[in-house]
């Protein structure tokens, strides 16, 4: 299985093999929506990109527009133009919502950003319930328990196509251990399982591709520095946000991933967060294998993981448990 990962997930952008996906950024004109939907723009897979916010979409859309790009940029702005915005879509990336200052952990955003994910949960259940939907906003634990009892509300919910974006967890476990060993870090790949919050992050450094061994100090240093990434972003920032950057990269990589799949290509895994029953957490990221469909086959844990990172695994689990019992009654409220 982690041959199947590493093997398949072995790109960094690429997107050659598919071609004229229809794609919504709800939250475009934020720190990530913008980077993101400029990498969205150039890729041959997409054909038409709507860019959807409650503030300056226009510029933004009108400054894309101006590539020499095959994709058609549409702008959407206020909630009276939403579902229009979600009309057809095969793929809708979800960055609305605030981030991190420094000292905050990304549950402490729930309030703001779990109601603001349900309005647009709801209304991709309404407009677009075939859509494979992408999470990203925070906290993910949280977000996707959130959207899927949206789309069980108005009874579409199809758990092969609602996902959270825990890709930016690969890149930095891809990029930390490509920096200690002097790899190629366009080539490694680390599968990342668990959440996306701190020690709910679980690297399975083990499964590296090129396989790399640690001394048991530099281990937990290294899983440490992938498990609170983000605070160091964060942190660094001082204030004015968090990852926006690294997370258009990886929430593109993400949709390019998924893009290819839908126009046909076999075999494409990304680590993604979905709706499981690998560990006693109702929700858990393990590599998941894409089709046109969405989800084709959750891969579950790679056999051969070390009992480090078996306990890792185990302290992640009551965690999400909490954060997904979070999610789910407050849509249940
Ligand atoms: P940002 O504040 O720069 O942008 C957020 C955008 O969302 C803004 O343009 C805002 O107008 C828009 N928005 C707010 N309410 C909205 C609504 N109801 N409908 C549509 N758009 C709305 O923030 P950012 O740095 O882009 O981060 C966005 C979210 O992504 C945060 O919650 C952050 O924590 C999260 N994030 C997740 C990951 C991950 O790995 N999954 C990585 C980085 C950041
Ligand atoms: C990240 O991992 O960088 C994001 O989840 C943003 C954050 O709050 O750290």
């Amino acid at each position: 299985m982690a041959t199947m990962f590493t093997r398949v997930c072995s790109r960094g952008l690429a997107t050659s093999a598919a071609r004229g996906s229809k794609v919504a950024v709800l939250g475009a004109a934020g720190g990530i929506g913008q980077p993101m939907s400029l990498l969205l723009k150039q890729a041959p897979a997409v054909s038409q990109l709507n860019l959807y916010d409650i503030v300056n979409t226009p510029g933004v859309a009108a400054d894309l527009s101006h590539i020499n790009s095959n994709a058609k940029v549409k702008s959407y702005q206020g909630s009276e133009q939403l579902d229009d915005a979600l009309k057809g879509m095969d793929v809708v990336l979800i960055p609305a919502g605030v981030p991190r200052k420094p000292g905050m952990t990304r549950d402490d955003l729930f309030n703001t950003n779990a109601s603001i994910v349900q309005t647009l949960a709801e209304a991709c259940a309404r407009s677009c319930p075939e859509a494979i939907l992408g999470i990203i906003a925070n906290p993910v634990n949280s977000t996707v328990p959130i959207t899927v009892e949206a789309f069980k509300k108005h009874g579409v919910y199809n758990p092969n196509k609602i996902f959270g974006v825990t890709t930016l967890d690969v890149v930095r476990a891809n990029c930390f251990v490509a920096e200690l060993k002097g790899f190629d870090a366009d080539s490694t790949l680390v599968p990342v399982v668990g959440g996306h919050a701190g020690k709910t992050i679980v690297p399975l450094i083990s499964q590296s591709n090129p396989k790399a061994e640690f001394d048991q100090e530099t281990l937990d240093a290294l899983t440490h520095r992938i498990q609170f990434g983000g605070d160091e972003v964060v942190k660094a920032k001082d204030g004015a946000g968090s990852a926006t950057l690294s997370m258009a990269f990886a929430g593109a990589k993400w949709a390019f991933s998924v893009l290819r799949a839908l126009a046909g290509e076999a075999g494409v895994v990304e680590c993604s967060y979905v709706e499981s029953t690998i560990t006693d957490a109702k929700y858990f990221s393990t590599p998941i294998q894409f089709n046109k469909d969405g989800m084709e086959k959750n891969l579950g844990l790679p056999s051969g993981i070390t009992k480090f990172e078996e306990e890792l695994i185990a302290a992640a689990v009551p965690e999400l448990q909490a954060s997904i019992k979070k999610g789910e009654e407050f849509a249940h409220k």
